[in-house]
């Protein structure tokens, strides 16, 4: 079975739907681990509460160092046998940039979602970006992760519409809620092996 590690740095909103959709058998998959970066992320409660292992690996002290942190993530992952050949590592709010190495050692095994329709819109305050230029449409999306930062081979998209009078607040919260519906159905489909990726 696809044994599940999931990244976090706050709030954990997106790792609590996956693990809920995990729960409820909606996606066959094992949750091995949580980790944040961060001590104090909200998200680490929450997966306690749902019985779920965590684990903090502080990034205080690895500001720049992108692949000396990486690979303490990628001990921990093996601590818990999230392997390149049976795991998948979701970043749900990881707020780091991973480095190369680490992609290229779990190659179209790590996931991201980001709240814009990628490739617009990337990095911080996707949703400040999107009112700023006037969108009419925004959304979110899950995809594959590779060297470059919110990039990689398209998994699932949601769109939302930018209504006048949208505040970063209002359009993040309906952003958001589509974000815990793709999420879970792109590790579903991972899960079952329905994902093909060719050439991206
Ligand atoms: C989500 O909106 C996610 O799309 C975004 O951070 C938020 C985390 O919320 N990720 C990015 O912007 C990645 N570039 P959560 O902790 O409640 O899931």
């Amino acid at each position: 079975m696809l044994n599940l590690a999931i990244l976090i740095s706050g709030r954990g909103s997106n790792m609590e739907a996956i693990l809920k959709a995990i729960k409820t058998e909606k996606i066959p998959a094992n949750t091995a681990v949580v980790i944040s970066n961060k001590p104090d992320a909200k998200g680490l409660e929450i997966a306690k509460k749902l019985g779920v292992k965590t684990e903090v690996v502080d990034s205080h002290d690895f500001k720049g160092d992108r692949w000396e942190y990486d690979k303490k993530i990628i001990a921990v992952l093996e601590k818990y046998n999230v392997t390149p050949e049976n795991g998948l590592v979701c970043l749900a709010g990881f707020m780091r940039i991973i480095s190369s190495e680490f992609i290229k050692k779990y190659k179209n095994r790590i996931m991201n979602i980001h709240p814009a329709l990628l490739p617009s819109y990337p990095g911080l305050h996707a949703q400040r970006q999107a009112l700023e230029d006037g969108a009419k449409y925004s959304g979110c999306t899950v995809h594959f992760a590779d060297e470059k930062v919110d990039h990689g081979p398209i998994i699932l998209q949601a769109t939302v519409e930018v209504k006048k009078d949208d505040t970063e607040e209002t359009l993040s919260e309906r952003i958001l809620e589509q974000e815990h519906k793709i999420y879970p159905e792109a590790v579903r489909l991972f899960a079952l092996g329905k994902i093909k990726l060719k050439e991206n």
